[in-house]
């Protein structure tokens, strides 16, 4: 048995890594748990009548995070050979926490725990690590504000802060202002525990993983999709959910990595086993399929309510394309990744509607864009686009600046792989956040990390 543990990130040792090219990737490989859906999992479970089972829980810091503040509401959650066990109260009880809820580096467990936690009349206190606590929480904390949420914090609803719900919290219909599953699934949560409808109004759809996984715990949740595509989302509150068996398939963001890898460096052939086909979810593999990539998805099946299969993966000769803004939501974590495969890509790439990269656990679009200026790579960044122009081969040759962000330190990690000159990046500590197996995964392929 094993209990989750604290989240790391707060004032670490940095562990910089450095890629060097190599001659092929290849073999076989399972990415880890989708930690979309192993959140969710946690959460639900933690509100549910009886025990939940999850299989193929994601064991990475975010997700370890999230279960311990379960634990702290009043669940027991503990690991029992390779299922984690979730115990809620019943009846949808939570407990008031009796410490502060630590939740590391993790956007989406501290924004669905926010949802969660807010048709509950107590104090919890939420902190996290420097990156976590610059990031907005006001684009949560409002609409929960309409319920009846108290919230108290030192600087413009950043953490640390403390939510208290009302002791009569009222029913809200929200309308999204941006495409953001975390804000979707934290009012859909809030409803949960608030008598009557809670309504969310989704005009551009965005992950649908809460929606899908509340039916599956058996809300009484309605989904209306008007002509325009809008999303009509409704849950009512206070009815019981019964606790499920879930089985959490690989996760298609950590999958990314060794698909870019696969399709850059020259001679590649890999294979990745049980990914997330979720539409919500695949916008990369549509865009790298566009660029020309040599995918085959085989195997496709349906594992819990999800589509998942495996993606086989040859070295492909890229070209540039367009990558519109509306594309954005379902390939949303995926842009830095996509930037290195275009830095190998004949022609211009030109990336939209990256608006929402900006407030991500850096500043994704900056970030990305420095890191490939001082990898040789030719780019411009706007606003909300990105435009690299590649070659053949990349430059490389630099240390990227991570800036606490596992998506960077892992997509500039895939560069080196393929670059003329090895690329090295300041810290890889916050890999652990999302995809622990990352090196050990990569090097079984063939990559030279070191
Ligand atoms: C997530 C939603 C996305 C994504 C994040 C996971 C989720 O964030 O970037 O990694 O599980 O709901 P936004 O809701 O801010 O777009």
């Amino acid at each position: 048995m094993a209990s989750p543990s604290a989240p790391h990130g707060h004032d670490h040792t940095p562990e910089p890594l450095t890629s060097s090219p190599v001659q092929n990737l290849s073999g076989t490989i399972s990415v880890p748990g989708d930690k979309s859906i192993s959140h969710r999992s946690l959460l639900l479970g933690a509100v549910a009548d009886g025990q939940t089972r999850i299989s193929g829980l994601l064991e990475a810091d975010d997700v370890m995070a999230t279960a311990g503040a379960m634990q702290a509401l009043g669940a027991k959650v503990e690991k029992q050979g390779s299922q984690w066990l979730v115990d809620g109260m019943g009846n949808g009880a939570l407990l008031e926490p009796p410490q502060p809820l630590d939740f590391g580096n993790a956007g989406t467990g501290s924004r669905l725990a926010m949802g969660l936690v807010a048709g509950y009349d107590f104090p919890v206190t939420f902190v996290g690590d420097a990156s976590l606590s610059s990031r907005p929480m006001g684009r949560v904390l409002n609409p929960l504000r309409e319920t009846g949420l108290q919230v108290e914090s030192a600087e413009g609803d950043r953490l640390p802060l403390t939510v208290h719900g009302a002791p009569l919290p009222v029913p809200i219909t929200y309308r999204v202002p941006v495409a953001s599953a975390q804000v979707k699934s934290a009012v859909l949560l809030a409803g949960l525990n608030i008598a009557g409808t809670t309504t969310v109004i989704e005009p551009v759809m965005t992950r649908d993983h809460t929606e899908k996984m509340l039916a599956g715990f058996g809300a009484n949740i309605t989904v209306t999709t008007d002509q325009d595509g809008t999303r009509h989302i409704s849950v009512e509150g206070q009815t019981k959910l019964t606790a499920q068996d879930v089985t959490v398939p690989g996760d298609p963001s950590s999958s990314s990595f060794a698909i870019v890898a696969g399709l850059i460096v020259p001679g590649s052939d890999l294979t990745i086993k049980n990914v997330l086909l979720n539409p919500t979810r695949t916008g990369l593999f549509d865009t790298l399929l566009e660029m020309g990539a040599d995918l085959e998805i085989s195997n496709r099946r349906q594992s819990g309510g999800e589509d998942i299969g495996d993606i086989r993966v040859r070295h492909s000769k890229l070209t540039g394309v367009d990558v519109p803004a509306d594309r954005a939501p379902s390939m949303i974590d995926e842009y830095p990744v996509l930037a290195v495969a275009a830095s190998f890509a004949d022609g211009e790439t030109v990336m939209r509607g990256l608006e929402e990269l900006r407030v991500k656990e850096c500043d994704r679009l900056a970030v990305t864009a420095q890191g490939l200026l001082a990898n040789g790579v030719d780019c411009t960044e706007g606003e909300d686009t990105l435009s690299v122009r590649g070659s053949a081969r990349a430059l490389g040759g630099a240390t990227v600046e991570t800036q606490l962000d596992h998506r960077i330190a892992m997509s500039f990690l895939v560069m080196g792989m393929a670059a003329e000159k090895p690329v090295s990046v300041d810290d890889t500590v916050m890999i652990n956040t999302s995809f622990r197996e990352f090196v050990p995964l990569m090097k079984s392929l063939g990559a030279s990390l070191s």
